[in-house]
């Protein structure tokens, strides 16, 4: 990934050749902690807080502590608006003991720049085991760095040749991609897999429920099966790194983006030129 400026480690500067933390940190050993990821545009952030509440229930979640939320806005703020237009990464790792979790925990804050898309993504729906799948435990919604299982996922729809991969539960569920939501259009009508079902509760998501109602698209939260997605007109993946990005093919079925790609990705635009002029 290709990293804009320098790396605050718990508020200190670093250059990305030498910012490093312990290899005995538990997030590291067995990717112990959690993180987020927020957008920003022209160095100003899309739903900060959002991201922030996000990141101290992952963290509460893992019985971990988090830095002040004043020290969190102000060091995401500086590497924002250093890097311009990037993805901030905050990262908090679980520390060098993990009988006393956040002993020695560094918090990472680091810009990327916003990594290229292809112009319509291609999925393949791969069976995800290790996902909640609608059974809740302690860690469901939790944005923890344990990310293994779907970055395999993802590498191998890719051998596959795919973009992505678009997780499917062992009960036949569709869930999710391994960084974004899904979505997609039948009838003329928004549906998007439930918060119920255990998937991430996606800022852009929510986001994007909100231009759809706002322009007039009716929304529905369900529980959905991959013939369901065969089915629709229009696909999208929804995050934040992809923003409202057309989906043109799952497995051997093609999708043409339509006009309500086109009409909440235009809204989703304007949601966010509203929110950074305020
Ligand atoms: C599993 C998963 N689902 C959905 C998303 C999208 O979430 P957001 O819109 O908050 O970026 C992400 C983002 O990283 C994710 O990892």
């Amino acid at each position: 990934m290709a990293v804009i400026g320098r790396i605050l480690i718990d508020g200190e500067f670093f250059d990305a050749e030498s910012a490093s933390i312990s290899v005995l940190d538990v997030g590291f050993q067995r990717g112990y902690g959690c993180f987020e990821a927020v957008r920003a545009y022209d160095g100003r952030m899309f739903r900060l807080d959002a991201h922030l509440d996000r990141l101290e229930q992952s963290a509460a979640k893992l019985h971990l502590p988090v830095p002040d939320r004043d020290d969190l806005v102000a060091w995401c703020t500086t590497v924002a608006e250093a890097a311009g237009d990037s993805v901030v990464r905050t990262l908090v790792s679980g520390g060098t003991d993990p009988r006393n979790l956040g002993t020695n925990s560094r918090t990472v804050v680091v810009a990327e720049a916003v990594p290229p898309q292809p112009s319509m993504l291609s999925l393949q729906s791969r069976i995800a085991p290790w996902h909640t799948d609608g059974d809740w435990f302690e860690l469901t919604g939790a944005k923890a760095l344990s990310y293994g299982f779907n970055l395999a996922a993802s590498v191998e729809a890719q051998s596959a040749g795919y973009d992505d991969a678009l997780l499917i539960g062992r009960s036949g569920n569709v869930l999710e991609g391994p960084t974004f939501s899904v979505a997609w259009i039948t009838d003329d009508t928004f549906h998007t897999p439930s918060l119920e079902i255990g998937i991430l509760e996606s800022i852009t998501r929510q986001a994007s429920i909100e231009v759809a109602e706002r322009v007039g698209i009716p929304v529905v939260e369900g529980v959905y099966d991959l013939d369901d997605v065969f089915g629709a007109a229009e696909v999208v993946a929804l995050s934040t790194v992809k923003e409202v990005h057309p989906v043109g093919r799952v497995d051997d079925r093609e999708f043409v983006p339509g006009p309500v790609t086109a009409a909440l990705a235009a809204g989703f635009a304007e949601l966010v030129a509203d929110e950074l002029d305020r």
